[in-house]
């Protein structure tokens, strides 16, 4: 069974994904992660990000190995400089590339085959896994997804403000929902869970509740 989880940055997929994954016994694919994977060994590299048959071929290559709970740059574990500032500021040129897109996708299908999954981005339920048995997409207020990044990252950032992490945001969303393939949109049959008043524990015991009555509904053991 395919579980996609789907929303903006900040709306709490990540730790929900994860959550849900844990409580199934199933595998977790972050394909945030590996967009950034990509970002990432392309600087590393120093591919030119207009490049897209460049990028693409990075994206399909072996030296980048992508499992679920697995990122890998030529056999290491980026670490935290998956997160960094280089690859949030070269990210969209990544992210909005077809060619890129077309190799990710493709790969994220394999990933999945045969396997009990919970797989989390912006085009899961849209473009990856239009067929996937449950479809979620997790919303929460433009303030509470600040404040939730803010409480995140002030002790990363000295004189980081909300106000800063609110403009960061804005412009991830515009990118996120602007983007020609793959644009974040809320699949056609999915599940809306807003997440402003819930705990994160609150969150995996909604999504728990909900694949539960999707096995139940399908005759899914
Ligand atoms: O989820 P995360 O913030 O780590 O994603 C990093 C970047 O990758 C974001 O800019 C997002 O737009 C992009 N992304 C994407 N498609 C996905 C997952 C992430 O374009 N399926």
């Amino acid at each position: 069974m395919i579980v996609t989880l789907d929303g903006p940055a900040g709306s709490g997929k990540s730790s929900a994904a994860q959550g849900l994954a844990d409580r199934l016994g199933w595998l977790h694919l972050n394909t945030g992660a590996m967009y950034r994977a990509v970002t990432l060994a392309a600087l590393r590299r120093g591919i030119d990000l207009a490049d897209a048959t460049a990028l693409a071929a990075l994206a399909g290559s072996p030296g980048l190995e992508f499992k679920p709970g697995v990122v890998r740059i030529d056999g290491v574990d980026p670490g935290k400089d998956l997160r960094g500032a280089a690859v949030n500021e070269a990210i969209k040129a990544v992210a909005d590339c077809p060619a890129v897109r077309g190799a990710l996708v493709l790969r994220q299908r394999l990933l999945a085959e045969g396997i009990d999954l919970v797989t989390e981005g912006r085009d899961q339920g849209t473009v990856v896994f239009p067929a996937a048995e449950l479809k979620v997409y997790l919303t929460a207020s433009r303030e509470v997804r600040a404040r939730r990044r803010f409480a995140e990252e002030a002790a990363r950032r000295p004189g980081i403000t909300l106000a800063d992490i609110l403009a960061e945001q804005d412009r991830r969303d515009a990118d996120d929902r602007g983007r020609q393939h793959g644009a974040l949109r809320v699949p056609a049959d999915a599940v809306e869970v807003d997440t402003d008043r819930l705990t994160c524990a609150g969150v995996v015991d909604t999504l728990v509740g909900l694949v539960a009555s999707r096995r139940s509904a399908g005759g899914v053991a």
